[in-house]
């Protein structure tokens, strides 16, 4: 079996966990790429791609709360794009759509794109598939696009890839993928109890990655720690692969990480020491122990205007999806078609400001409930509480952005 065989049977076999994220949302992407003075297309309108869309949560999230912009996923596990398409359908949305196929075969028959992500495929891929997904996008994205692509950061995955050791010796050769999660939980539990030093660096550090993974669900340890492939790189590797492909880093999606002021006057002094932008960031990456980085690509050359600096409140909302805070509250209120599709199936819901919200019972209930037809007094005659309790969860409910603006 090859290592694409070995990473495609093991999603088959046990899905990726149904997520979105936030930092992929096209406005997003846009507000950052503004800051340095390029002009991305209006998230609104956009034509978006997902490399590796797992179950494309990410982008039907996103094609629900921009109707006229167009999204496309693929990922060549056919049983997670199964369940993504079961959920397109029941929404009814028409403005996304998902492949089940390689991602090394995108090619010019699928037209551009403005926006290309790919959140957890480079470290999690073998190393064609790796070039592939910067040529994709190389070759994909429109002369304003910007592209989105995640990995696993040094130095802390390198920590992390000592507790993976341990954790896959202990699952072993075994193949059913709950019987390789329990057998790997089962070998960090006893190496953290039986550490000669559990005082020293390794004892402690086993011992807090044993309490995280405690909480991680099967098909986290899984596809995080298990897979074959688990790659981490520098920032100056992922510029270089970048480079490569006819794309020039931006910056991280999620910054400003951490304001340069925080840093001693030490630090400042070597930062402004060194060459550029690439070995600051690596150097504080060090500092930070980061293990994750979210990096922001445009096509070489592409035309940059003057930075433009945001207004503080910019960026706290998404631009182009309306919300229904400060409006009055509806005499029926209605919730997200799509959060009360996905509250029927579990607790973990979409908002419409691209996060995830794990509602508890009765916010699951009451948001069941909401789809316009009922008063809130309705709403807490059904759920058999009184009325200024589902009030207050129904204000949740808006607050957290999952009511129809
Ligand atoms: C770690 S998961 C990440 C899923 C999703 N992007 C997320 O971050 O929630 C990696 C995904 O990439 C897909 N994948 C890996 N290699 C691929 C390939 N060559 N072509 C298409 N999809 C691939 C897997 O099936 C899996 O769904």
């Amino acid at each position: 079996m090859t290592h694409l065989d070995a990473t495609r049977e093991s999603y088959e076999a046990m899905p990726y966990e149904r997520l979105v994220h936030r930092f992929t949302h096209p406005d997003r992407i846009a507000l950052a790429v503004r800051r340095h003075g390029f002009e991305p297309v209006p998230a609104a309108g956009a034509r978006v791609l997902e490399l590796g869309c797992a179950s494309g949560d990410n982008l039907v999230g996103m094609a629900y709360g921009l109707p006229s912009a167009r999204f496309v996923g693929v990922d060549f596990s056919a049983r997670q794009i199964g369940a993504g398409r079961r959920l397109v359908e029941a929404l009814g949305i028409r403005n996304v759509s998902l492949v089940a196929g390689d991602l090394g075969d995108v090619d010019e028959g699928w037209g551009a794109f403005d926006y290309v992500l790919a959140h957890g495929v480079l470290s999690w891929v073998p190393e064609p598939v790796r070039r592939r997904v910067f040529e994709v996008c190389g070759e994909r994205l429109s002369e304003r696009g910007a592209a989105f692509v995640s990995w696993n950061a040094l130095p802390g995955w390198r920590f992390r890839h000592l507790v993976r050791d341990v954790l896959r010796a202990g699952a072993g050769g075994a193949r059913e993928p709950g019987e390789r999660a329990r057998l790997a939980r089962e070998r960090l539990a006893l190496v953290a109890a039986s550490v000669v030093d559990p005082a020293g660096p390794w004892g402690r550090y086993l011992a807090e990655r044993g309490a995280e993974l405690a909480d991680e669900s099967d098909a986290d340890l899984l596809h995080d720690y298990l897979e074959e492939e688990n790659e981490a790189f520098s920032l100056g590797d992922v510029v270089a692969r970048a480079g490569a492909a006819g794309l020039d880093y931006l910056c991280d999606a999620q910054e400003p990480f951490v304001p340069p002021e925080t840093w001693s006057p030490e630090v400042r002094r070597v930062l402004e020491g060194l060459r550029g932008e690439v070995e600051r960031e690596e150097l504080l990456d060090v500092l930070r122990e980061r293990t994750l980085r979210q990096g922001l690509f445009v096509r070489a050359g592409a035309k940059r205007g003057p930075r433009e600096v945001p207004a503080a409140e910019e960026g706290l909302e998404l631009a182009s999806v309306p919300l229904s805070r400060g409006a009055p509250l509806s005499p029926r209120p209605r919730a997200s078609a799509l959060a009360r599709l996905q509250a029927a199936d579990g607790p973990r819901v979409t908002s419409f400001r691209h996060r995830n919200v794990t509602l508890d019972p009765l916010a699951t209930a009451v948001l069941l409930l909401l789809d316009g037809t009922r008063t809130v007094e309705e709403v807490a005659g059904e759920c058999g509480e009184p009325e200024f309790v589902a009030e207050a969860v129904v204000e949740r409910l808006r607050a957290d952005a999952l009511l129809e603006a």
